[in-house]
């Protein structure tokens, strides 16, 4: 079976038509629901260019701030002032101008260890949720975004670590990254992720096009493994694009 026999994948000119893509996506996402609203945000540089266009004239207006949630699916463990912060990164882009501050909810890197901050995480999404255990047919998230790193790892899921296994806890602890950062981390599991209405890839520019050959090749890499419950979406620029992909 083809990667995208279960998933959409859609190519766009370069990073800021991406970011456009992405922004219209999460606004589609955000329409389909009238009641309270889950995002999950993710790290790394991918999606800067997203969050500053929410934050602009043309995007603010259209985010109905006081029912929209932000999550973060994976965390670098160390301080929320540090610029390796992802929900850091989120903020100073455009959460901490826009969004209610009760309606931020970061992983607290504050914690005694990253194992005790994924236990916190976890009884906050439940307690978000409303219930212990998932359901496909409630997802947790409507829209969760994701990124892929050069060994594959998505969220902070590396390739042969533990957190690929898991299955039962929603979140996890990660003493050692497998790249750069390499600074512990916490992060989302499978099915937290999986749970939710779309989970959106964004992948831009030449230095992604080798990881995304492997991945678009049916490799099994934690990027090629993470998968809605509903849908999955691969937003990917001309540069990012494998060869066999073009044209
Ligand atoms: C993180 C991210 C991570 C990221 C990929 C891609 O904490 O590093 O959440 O999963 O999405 O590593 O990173 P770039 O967007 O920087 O290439």
């Amino acid at each position: 079976m083809g990667f995208f026999d279960q998933r959409t994948l859609i190519t766009v000119a370069d990073p800021e038509a991406l970011a456009a893509a992405a922004a219209e996506r999460l606004l589609a996402r955000i329409a389909a629901n009238s009641g309270r609203i889950a995002i999950c945000l993710t790290g790394g540089s991918s999606p800067k260019k997203l969050y500053a266009l929410l934050a602009s004239d043309a995007y603010r207006g259209r985010i109905p701030w006081q029912r929209t949630h932000w999550f973060i699916g994976d965390e670098r463990f160390v301080p929320p002032d540090d610029p390796l912060h992802n929900m850091g990164m989120a903020r100073a882009l455009f959460l901490d101008r826009l969004a209610p501050a009760a309606n931020i909810h970061p992983i607290p890197t504050d914690a005694a260890s990253p194992d005790d901050a994924a236990g916190r995480y976890q009884r906050l999404l439940q307690s978000f949720y409303g219930a212990d255990a998932l359901s496909p047919a409630r997802p947790l998230f409507d829209l969760v975004l994701m990124g892929a790193g050069p060994d594959g790892h998505t969220a902070s899921i590396f390739p042969g670590y533990p957190a690929e296994r898991e299955s039962a806890r929603w979140v996890v602890g990660v003493p050692e990254a497998n790249v750069a950062p390499l600074v512990p981390r916490v992060t989302l599991t499978f099915p937290a992720l999986a749970s939710c209405r779309e989970m959106l890839f964004e992948a831009a520019g030449s230095d992604k096009r080798a990881i995304l050959t492997r991945l678009f090749d049916g490799e099994n890499l934690p990027a090629s493994r993470a998968r809605s419950v509903d849908q999955t979406v691969w937003l990917v620029d001309q540069a990012a694009l494998p060869e066999n992909f073009r044209g």
